[in-house]
């Protein structure tokens, strides 16, 4: 047995972040987080969106701890508090013989954990940066404690930290069914499809602003519930029948239906009712609560054309390509894009209606993704982000 209360014990995971293409908007319970539509979503590839997150538990730590991108946050908050409760719970006795650690099924209740997590994107500007982080918290805990729960059992937890979050426990497309119950226990993500199931689709996200945003999702939504007539139209007669429409095109790899009804529901949950249909289902967009667009490209080449309109019309401020565009940057020599000459070279896209107007400066930076795969262990103990001597976030 290793000397008491000197040992650390460390789990590190990664987990995607999620864009619903079927928005969650509006809680019919604020405490349990329990939506008043089920929603429809695609997990992004980890490697250009995602959290990592080091969970460890020592004898020797006196409180719960967590640091968020190397800041010390507070752990005081309902949706922490409920996430750590629940995976209590579910603890399971633990036993690693190499480093003489026994850790008993009643024992988890009394042992503290500390907690860093890092967000490989900006945190809190409309990114589902909080769906990224509580599912990522959750799966890494529950790895750490031994938790035998399945998939959609974790990721009714992870709703608890942040509603969205629950899908961000699988990959592919992920539908959060709302439940009936009022203890919310059937409200949960199950995965409609992996991200092998149709991986030619490009997604390209345009960050307009990486600041935090103004208005938190939770108060958007209440002041829509509270004030918007068009909310329970919606959730009631609406999305029903647009979650049953979206689920035949992701399983018919149907483009076109695809494209329709994510920007048909974007449209709505921003209640603007933008019925022209001038569009030609080419391209999907939608967009959160934030000021980020998502753009949806059925495949490669039609992304790297999206891409040359988007250089056009937004160019970079200043003269570094590579940092403008972000993630799978191979899309800019599919586009034939080597240098900040060759952007500024591109013609004007055909359909604008003011050939010489352009943006330059008002989108940040771009980042191409696809489809990704749900929640991971790393291994790799060298990534782990805290220290395993000190139990405190590296760096700090
Ligand atoms: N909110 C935003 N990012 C987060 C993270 N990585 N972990 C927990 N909460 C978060």
């Amino acid at each position: 047995m290793a000397p008491e209360g000197q040992w650390i014990l460390m789990a590190t995971g990664r987990s995607p972040t999620n864009i619903a293409v079927i928005k969650y908007w509006g809680k019919r319970d604020e405490a349990l987080i329990l939506p008043v539509n089920d929603s429809i979503s695609v997990t992004l590839d980890p490697d250009h969106l995602s959290a990592t997150t080091t969970v460890a538990v020592s004898p020797s730590f006196p409180s719960d701890r967590m640091w968020l991108n190397g800041k010390e946050i507070s752990l005081s908050g309902g949706r922490f508090q409920s996430c750590l409760r629940e995976i209590r719970k579910r603890a399971c006795d633990f036993e690693d013989e190499k480093k003489e650690i026994r850790i008993k099924k009643e024992d988890w209740e009394n042992l503290h954990v500390h907690i860093a997590s890092y967000n490989n994107f900006p945190t809190a500007a409309g990114l589902a940066s909080s769906a990224a982080g509580f599912a990522c918290l959750v799966f890494t805990l529950g790895k750490l404690m031994n938790v035998k729960e399945d998939y959609g059992q974790l990721s009714s937890i992870a709703r608890q930290g942040s509603g969205s979050a629950c899908r961000s426990i699988y990959g592919g497309f992920v539908k959060w069914c709302m439940g009936k119950k009022d203890d919310g226990s059937d409200s949960m993500a199950v995965q409609l499809a992996d991200e092998a199931h149709w991986n030619d689709l490009v997604i390209i996200i345009a960050v307009v602003s990486s600041k935090q945003k103004e208005t938190s999702s939770t108060s958007g939504m209440q002041n829509s519930v509270e004030t918007s007539p068009l909310l329970q139209y919606r959730a009631q007669t609406v999305v029903p029948s647009r979650v049953m429409k979206m689920e035949e095109a992701i399983k018919n790899r149907d483009f076109a239906s695809f494209a329709k009804l994510t920007c048909a529901d974007s449209n709505q949950f921003h209640a603007t009712s933008n019925s022209v249909e001038y569009f030609y289902w080419q391209v999907a967009y939608t967009f959160d609560a934030g000021p980020n667009a998502v753009l949806i490209s059925p495949n490669r080449k039609t992304a790297t054309l999206l891409l040359k309109k988007l250089l056009y019309c937004f160019p970079p401020q200043d003269k570094d390509l590579s940092s403008y565009l972000v993630g799978d940057k191979s899309i800019l020599s599919d586009a034939g894009l080597h240098s900040i000459e060759d952007v500024e070279a591109l013609p004007a896209p055909p359909e604008m209606k003011i050939p010489d107007q352009k943006f330059t400066g008002d989108v940040s930076y771009f980042i191409c993704s696809r489809l990704g795969a749900g929640p991971k262990v790393v291994s790799d103990e060298s990534q782990a982000l805290i220290d395993s001597v000190t139990g405190l976030p590296k760096g700090v």
